[in-house]
């Protein structure tokens, strides 16, 4: 038989043709599909990529109830403009402990993903308050009743816990402590503030607020800006991953 007469076979049958193409397309598939699971992870692991501390969760999910994220992403492309503007493209490994991960898909303002350390404390309360008495012609509501709510600080240690049922590796020594680390991170003066330093190192204690009192979503909120796209050193990155 020639191969035109055994590739007849196919053309003459429409169901061994689909089985064919099966075939064909699964081929692709698995080796597209299979040396995934031969690897550990997909996201390169990256220093000093940390699990947020009780009060930048906090702000995280006021982030998130408020809705910041239909007009702002935090996904920096490997794009020159974006990178100009921005800083350092974002890695997967800095939503690693995002759950769910922040990216977004609309820009009526600009990316966030490295806003942390732009502005001072300052600047993102009144701007939080009202934009348009930094900003003449933004579209951004104001969020001034953040800054007189008070943290429910009461359901941190439970999102703490959902955190690392979902794979954030967060200590038991950090949830049974996560109430009193949400207040020592917004407090230089509390007695809790070295502790939280050991649990949480590098993590900055300020009183983003300006405010005297107990921590308001308004700490929460600016304390979680503030670290955005701050946790990777770039310099060292660079270097290990010779990009420079
Ligand atoms: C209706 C769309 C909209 C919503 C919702 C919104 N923003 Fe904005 N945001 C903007 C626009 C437009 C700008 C640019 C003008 C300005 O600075 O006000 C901006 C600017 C910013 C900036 C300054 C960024 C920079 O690099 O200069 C920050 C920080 C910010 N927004 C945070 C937030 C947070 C936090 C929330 C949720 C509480 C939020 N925004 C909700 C539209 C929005």
């Amino acid at each position: 038989m020639t191969f035109w007469a055994r590739h007849q076979i196919f053309e003459k049958n429409s169901i061994i043709l689909v089985v064919g193409i099966l075939a064909v397309v699964a081929i692709g598939g698995l080796v597209e599909i299979v040396p995934l699971f031969y690897l550990k992870s997909t996201i390169e692991v990256v220093d000093g990529v940390r699990p947020y501390t009780p009060l930048e969760l906090a702000g995280r999910n006021i982030y998130v109830r408020e809705g910041c994220y239909l007009c702002h992403s935090q996904m920096i492309r490997s794009l020159r403009d974006e990178v100009e503007r921005y800083g350092h493209f974002s890695l997967a490994a800095e939503s690693m402990y995002d759950h769910p991960f922040q990216w977004g898909s609309k820009r009526t303002g600009p990316d966030l993903a490295r806003v942390g350390a732009k502005y001072s404390d300052q600047w993102h309360v009144t701007h939080l308050m009202d934009p348009r008495s930094i900003v003449p012609q933004s579209v951004m509501p104001g969020y001034s009743f953040l800054a007189e709510a008070e943290v429910d600080a009461s359901t941190i240690e439970a999102h703490l816990k959902t955190n690392r049922m979902v794979g954030v590796p967060y200590t038991d020594d950090q949830i049974a402590n996560a109430e009193a680390d949400l207040r020592a991170q917004a407090d230089p003066d509390d007695a809790g503030v070295d502790a939280f330093a050991k649990r949480y190192p590098k993590a900055v204690v300020r009183n983003f607020d300006g405010k005297a009192g107990p921590p308001t979503e308004m700490d929460a909120l600016v304390a979680y800006l503030q670290m955005l796209g701050t946790l990777v050193d770039f310099k060292l990155y660079n270097e290990k991953a010779n990009l420079r």
